[in-house]
């Protein structure tokens, strides 16, 4: 009896969080995958409103718009993705959707395209090729969440004569915790006591997570859709400092985590690089003398088990070094080098590359983000250093 009455308390309590009322947080289960279907779509909307396309929201959000389709949110559903996924089945398909191309209506659109033979081509995949877009952050049941206004932070349900019936406005898009659905796995996910996505754990004990400096607030300043991180330059330049010294019998490249509100970098996927080479007195490469410092999270999936081989990755305020011994002529050059996807580039495409019948659909996109793997590696912070 007393265990049905919690019962009824539990339905209870749930449906009044699905219904969002006025409760300025968001429903419990939004963020809960996979997301129910939207449903229909209130008859009196416009073609417009009623539309899950990202195309459509631009139509009223053009800055969002604009701003997504340079995000690599938007890019979500890629190649690398797209030839794994033909060679799964259908509930691994899903799973991988969860965070690549959210939406019920998305895993729909996919499972059609595969069906008729087509999973592999943009132009069948509808809806699906569109990544993580606007409604799989803001649309659940045709209804529209968002952030605190704008121009006064009101919060809760606006009126409903606004377009798209009004808009429910939560403080929780401004928290971190929203991130965390897809860029946070569960602790008993560990691999050497550490998920392979780790980022809010790491953002926590940060100085970053203690000042309540948002993930948002780095990565989508002023409410920007842009999401950059270890695949822009400008981006990882401003989340490290390098430093170069002439010492009294090496040359010195230190690169500390000033303002990389995580680990640098977060991820096991990329791969970061302090290099040196002596030079002579022309400024040509000595051979042979060239140094390197990695810094990265190295794990590998062995007999069904993943392991970390090391993890040199840099917590906020930590430091890595590279010393070079002068050369005769007195010349050493510093760079850091970036390979943003190191690990897929290595570790999974080259064994499906491997595994793959050639001319598969599967392995022509799996060969399309191999390449563009090696096209997103970057350098930064060229310097030349001479004894004194
Ligand atoms: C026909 C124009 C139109 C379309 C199409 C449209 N919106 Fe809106 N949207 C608006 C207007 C107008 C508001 C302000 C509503 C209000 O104040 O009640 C708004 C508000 C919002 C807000 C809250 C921002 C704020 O004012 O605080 C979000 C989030 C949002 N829309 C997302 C979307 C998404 C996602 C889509 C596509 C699935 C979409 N909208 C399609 C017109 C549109
Ligand atoms: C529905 C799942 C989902 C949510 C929610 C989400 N992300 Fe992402 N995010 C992804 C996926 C998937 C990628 C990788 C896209 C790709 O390259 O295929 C990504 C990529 C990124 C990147 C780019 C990383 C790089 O390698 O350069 C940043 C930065 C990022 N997300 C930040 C955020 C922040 C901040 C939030 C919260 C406001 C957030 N994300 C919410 C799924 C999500
Ligand atoms: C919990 C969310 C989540 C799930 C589930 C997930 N991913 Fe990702 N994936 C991400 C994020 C975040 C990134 C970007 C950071 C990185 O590179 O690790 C990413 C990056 C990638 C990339 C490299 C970027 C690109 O798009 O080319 C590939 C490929 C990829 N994922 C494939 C998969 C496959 C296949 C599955 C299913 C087996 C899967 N992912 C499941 C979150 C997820
Ligand atoms: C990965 C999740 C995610 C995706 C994808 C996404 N948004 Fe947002 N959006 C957010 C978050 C989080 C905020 C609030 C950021 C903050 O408060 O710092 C926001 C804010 C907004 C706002 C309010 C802006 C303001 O100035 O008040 C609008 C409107 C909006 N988004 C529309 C869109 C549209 C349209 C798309 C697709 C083109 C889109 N969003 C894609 C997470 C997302
Ligand atoms: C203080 C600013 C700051 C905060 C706060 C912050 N980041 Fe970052 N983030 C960066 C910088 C700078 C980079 C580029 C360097 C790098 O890749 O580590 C980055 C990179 C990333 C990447 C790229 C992948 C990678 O391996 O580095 C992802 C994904 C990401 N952040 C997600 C998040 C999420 C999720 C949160 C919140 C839990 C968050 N970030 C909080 C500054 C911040």
């Amino acid at each position: 009896m007393r265990k049905r009455v919690a019962v009824v308390i539990l339905v209870l309590l749930q449906s009044a969080l699905t219904y969002g009322g006025n409760a300025e947080t968001l429903p419990q289960e939004y963020w809960r995958h996979p997301l129910a279907p939207q449903g229909e779509a209130p008859k009196d909307w416009s073609a417009e409103e009623k539309s899950l396309r990202p195309q459509e929201c631009g139509l009223c959000h053009a800055d969002k718009l604009a701003e997504w389709r340079t995000s690599l949110h938007a890019k979500a559903f890629s190649p690398g993705l797209v030839g794994q996924l033909l060679t799964f089945d259908s509930e691994d398909v899903h799973s991988c959707l969860n965070c690549h191309a959210p939406l019920a209506e998305q895993k729909q659109a996919f499972d059609a395209a595969r069906a008729a033979g087509k999973g592999h081509l943009p132009t069948a995949q509808g809806l699906a090729a569109q990544g993580n877009s606007c409604g799989g952050c803001h649309l659940r049941n045709h209804r529209r969440f968002g952030p605190p206004q704008r121009d006064g932070g009101a919060v809760g349900v606006s009126p409903a004569d606004g377009s798209h019936g009004g808009v429910t406005r939560s403080r929780d898009f401004e928290r971190s915790d929203f991130c965390a659905a897809c860029h946070q796995f569960p602790q008993d996910m560990a691999i050497n006591g550490k998920p392979l996505e780790n980022t809010m754990v790491e953002w926590q004990a940060s100085p970053a997570g203690r000042n309540g400096q948002s993930c948002q607030s780095c990565h989508m300043p002023d409410r920007r859709h842009l999401w950059r991180g270890i695949h822009d330059p400008a981006m990882v330049a401003a989340g490290v400092t390098a430093q170069f010294s002439a010492e009294t019998g090496f040359a010195r490249f230190r690169l500390t985590n000033t303002a990389t509100g995580h680990a640098f970098p977060t991820y096991v996927t990329p791969k970061v690089m302090l290099k040196a080479v002596g030079l002579d007195e022309n400024g040509a490469v000595i051979p042979g003398s060239a140094r390197e410092h990695v810094i990265q999270r190295r794990v590998a999936f062995i007999d069904g088990d993943w392991i970390e081989r090391f993890d040199s990755r840099l917590p906020p305020g930590q430091s890595a070094g590279l010393d070079m011994p002068w050369p005769a002529s007195g010349r050493v050059r510093f760079w850091l080098e970036v390979h943003p996807d190191d690990f897929y580039d290595h570790d999974v495409y080259d064994g499906l590359l491997r595994d793959l019948p050639k001319s598969s659909a599967a392995a022509r996109l799996i060969a399309e983000a191999d390449a563009q793997a090696r096209r997103n590696r970057f350098t930064l912070f060229e310097r030349e250093v001479t004894r004194p």
